[in-house]
Order: structure tokens, then sequence, then C-alpha cells
């Protein structure tokens, strides 16, 4: 492992060590820059840590940079903020904490720099550089930080148990970084999660997504789910999910697990390069499986209208996770509403009306729909698998058939409702409603042309039928 800096980050060191040699004060690089260095990886986000007041040491290094910076000073945590260039620099005087049961806030005291390691998540979060002028680049390594970034192990520097009650938030941590750099989480140190689970309930939802969607952006991200299932985190910050899990059998008839079907479908989704939305869609395009599940006689199990009890979930679900409530989740929603519908359309012959009305009803989303749809095939059944992709092959071909010729991407009806007020001196009111409707459904029903002549005489006859 090297430790790779750009040259104007060692200019900054080089003034850091300056304004903490004229303060008298020890100074030491921390935290996620460290450990991101050592992997090679990218961090834009520096802690520095010095034996004494931080915030003192933030002022004095901005007085020397230019242009002078940005500097937020945050008294009641004793820590500052500076933004230089692409970095932002965390100011903090090193310290002990000590939480009460009932809360994340802690009580801080001056401490050592040892005593500000011991506070820290996991040990490969713990290591430190000096900065200082006899030991400069220097690694200051308490708990064998080094040791497990080499083996890939995620571990807290003391007792898990203590760790993980001092802020619960951090089993998520260990999870999102497990899955994030493919690390393990060391057994006693996962055990721990499971044991101290409940504690999850006092960390804000917000903190809890943002981790959450780390995870999500991560390569893999289905790592994080089985880690967050196994430990019992799951049912606790998001039980739609962890309800997908399991498999019921009657009358010899089983079922596919959802859960392992909803991961494989977010993998695939991920191979494909897929956004986070595209990833929520993919989370959520079965979610009300659960609460749809029916066993019939003759049938087996049905899942009948989980795609339409699933668009309903989405708010809900987004709200409760404090997720954004604008169209990135009517995105979600539309996704997991319309994911059956291309597979409901192989299935069928495929006809020119049927693709025209998925184009209209998915517009802009339609690749999307079209990536998770082809990311759905999971079946064990190879015959059926490549039964599936067939079929996809030939929608695929017929959907670029049908929009090269009949444009429907974003399409509006050739007479719009303003249109129909105008031509009929009508307010707006019901009968402009079933007009607008009839030409549209005219059309992606293949009975008219897509032009203003034809619609215009098919909304003559129809408003005369209705003796308008
Ligand atoms: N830290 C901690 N407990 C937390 C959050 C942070 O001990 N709940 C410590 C860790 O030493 C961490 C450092 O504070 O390395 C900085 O935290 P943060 O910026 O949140 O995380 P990073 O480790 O930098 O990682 P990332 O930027 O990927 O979130």
């Amino acid at each position: 492992m090297v430790f790779n800096i750009k040259p104007y980050e060692r200019k900054i060191f080089e003034l850091i060590q300056l304004s903490a040699n004229e303060l008298n004060v020890p100074v030491y690089v921390v935290g996620g820059y460290v450990r991101d260095r050592l992997l090679a990886r990218e961090s834009k986000d520096l802690d520095v840590v010095c034996v004494g007041d931080g915030i003192a040491l933030a002022e004095n290094l901005a007085s020397k940079l230019r242009p002078l910076p940005y500097i937020a000073v945050y008294k009641r945590f004793g820590t500052a903020m500076i933004r230089h260039k692409e970095l932002e620099i965390e100011f903090v005087g090193a310290r002990k904490e000590s939480y009460s049961l009932d809360s994340r806030k802690p009580a801080v005291e001056n401490g050592t720099l040892e005593d500000d390691q011991n506070r820290r998540d996991f040990t490969i979060n713990a290591l430190a550089v000096s900065l200082n002028e006899d030991d400069y680049g220097q690694i200051i390594d308490s708990f064998n930080g080094f040791h497990d970034l080499e083996n890939k192990i995620i571990r807290t520097p003391m007792d898990p148990d203590k760790t993980f009650a001092d802020d619960p938030l951090r089993m998520m941590r260990a999870i999102r970084f497990s899955t994030q750099l493919d690390f393990t989480i060391e057994p006693i140190t996962l055990k721990s999660i499971a044991k101290n689970k409940n504690r999850i309930n006092i960390v804000s939802k917000e903190r809890i997504s943002t981790e959450l969607e780390k995870i999500i952006l991560s390569d893999r991200p289905s790592k994080g789910f089985k880690l967050l299932f196994d430990t019992g985190l799951l049912h606790l910050i998001f039980p739609e999910m962890a309800a997908l899990y399991g498999v019921e059998i009657r009358n010899n008839i089983g079922h596919k697990d959802n859960f392992y079907h909803t991961l494989e479908v977010l993998e695939n989704v991920c191979r494909e390069g897929a956004n986070l939305w595209l990833r929520w869609a993919a989370i959520l395009h079965d979610i009300a499986k659960p609460p749809t599940k029916r066993f019939d006689p003759i049938l087996g199990w049905t899942f009948h209208g989980h795609e339409a009890l699933g668009a309903a979930m989405v708010p809900r679900i987004f709200k409760k996770m404090k997720l954004p409530l604008d169209n990135k989740m009517k995105y979600v929603q539309k996704l997991v509403l319309l994911h059956l519908r291309p597979i409901a359309l192989t299935n069928d012959k495929v006809t020119d009306s049927a693709v025209r009305r998925l184009l209209f009803d998915a517009a802009e989303d339609i690749d999307d729909l079209m990536t998770l749809c082809k990311a759905d095939i999971t079946s064990k059944n190879e015959g059926k698998v490549n039964r599936y992709k067939e079929n996809y092959k030939v929608l695929m071909e017929k959907i670029k058939e049908v929009e090269e010729k009949d444009h429907l991407r974003n399409w509006q009806p050739p007479i719009s409702g303003d249109d129909i007020m105008r031509i009929f001196k009508l307010p707006p009111s019901r009968e402009v409603g079933i007009l607008k409707t009839a030409i549209r459904e005219a059309i992606l029903d293949g009975e008219i042309p897509n032009d203003y002549g034809a619609a215009y005489q098919y909304m003559m006859e129809k408003a005369k039928e209705l003796n308008m």
C-alpha cells in the first residue's frame, strides 16, 4: 500500500504544519482521508485532529490561504471547516467522548490523540498520519488498522457493543463500508450488530437513508442488503423489503424467494449502469408481493395486482424514509406500476396498438422500463429465461419500428384540450375530456393516423354522436 498524495494536498499539509507549530499543538490527519489514500480511492474530505484548540488552528491556517477561504465555525462542537480548492478540511481538537444511552449527543472532554482514535468507529478509520515536523508522514496505528485494511476487515477499535452504543448509525456504516469496499465484517463485530440492532431506532431517518443510499449506489449492493437482513437491521429500517424473504410451500408448490429475486434484479440493473432511482425501482418492483400473495388450488401462487399496490406503496415508503417526494418518486412509482407490461406483451401477440400504448404510458422512461424488465428475468429454468429473452428481443425491435413510424415518445395527441374548447366554444368540462380521450384512444388503437386532419374529422364525428 502506498500513501499517494497530490501536490496541492502536500502544500496544504505544509501550511497546516506551520500553523500548528505557531500554536504549539501536535497535529494529525485522520479518518476517511487516510483510509482512502491507502486504498488509492478518491476522497474530498480531510479530517484534521490537533491536541489543542481545533478552531484556533483552523483560523490560523485560513489566514495563510489565498484567496481567503470560507470558514465555518461550530463553537458548540469545538470544530471548524474550511473549504479550499476541491478539499473540505474539518478541524477538531482531540477529544474523549462518552455518550448517554438515550441519545447520540456526546459529552465532550479534551483528550489525547489516543483518546481520539479510541472513540472512532472502525480500525480502518482510526489511522492517523502525523503532520508534525519531527515525525512528518508517520502513520500512528494504535489498533492495527493497517493490517485490517490489507486483509479487508471491518472491526471496531474497542468492544463493538460500546462503539455501537455510542452511535448506533455505525452499525449501518459497518455494512456500508463492507459493501463499498468489499470488506468482511469481523465476526464479533457482526454479532454485536445483530445484538444491538434495536438501537438503530434512536437514529434519525435521514442519517439512515444516507447510509442506505451509499449501499444502493455501491457496485454490488446485494452484499449490503444481505448483511442488513442477516443482522435484523433491515426488518427495522425497511420492513417491507424484509417481508419479501422466504418461500411458502403448499400442495408441493412453492414460489420464488422474492427477497433474493429482488437482489438479483437489483444487481442486473447495476450491471447496466443504473442510476440511484432505477436501482430504487428494482428494489421496489415486487414490494407488494407479500400483501397480494394468494394460493389458488388450480393456478398455484398468485400475486395479482402487486404492480398497482406496489405503486401505491412507493410514496408511503419514500415518505417514511425521508426520501424525495418529487418527480424522482413519481419515476420510481411509474416503473413499479408498469414493470409487468412489457412481459405481458411478449406473452400475447405483440400488436402495434399494444406497443403504442406502452410507449405512450412509459413516455421518456421506456428505455429504463425495458432495462428493468430485462433485469426481472431471473428464473432458474434456462429454457424459460431464453424464451423470455427471445420475446424481449422481438419486443425491442417492435418498439423501435413503432417509434420510427409513429414518434410516440413524449407524444401529445394532435388536438389538445385547449383546441377542443376553442373549436366548440366550451368551458373546461366533462365533454372536453370525453373528446380528448376518444381522440387519443383512436390513435393509440390505430383506428386513425396520428395527424391533425384525421383527428379533426374523427372528433367531429364523435361530437355529432354525442349531440354536441
Ligand atoms: N466517525 C465515527 N463515527 C461515525 C461517523 C464518523 O467514528 N458515526 C469517524 C471515523 O473515524 C470517520 C471520520 O469520523 O473516518 C469521518 O467521518 P465521515 O466523513 O462521516 O466518514 P468517512 O470515514 O470520511 O467516509 P465517507 O466519506 O465515505 O462517509
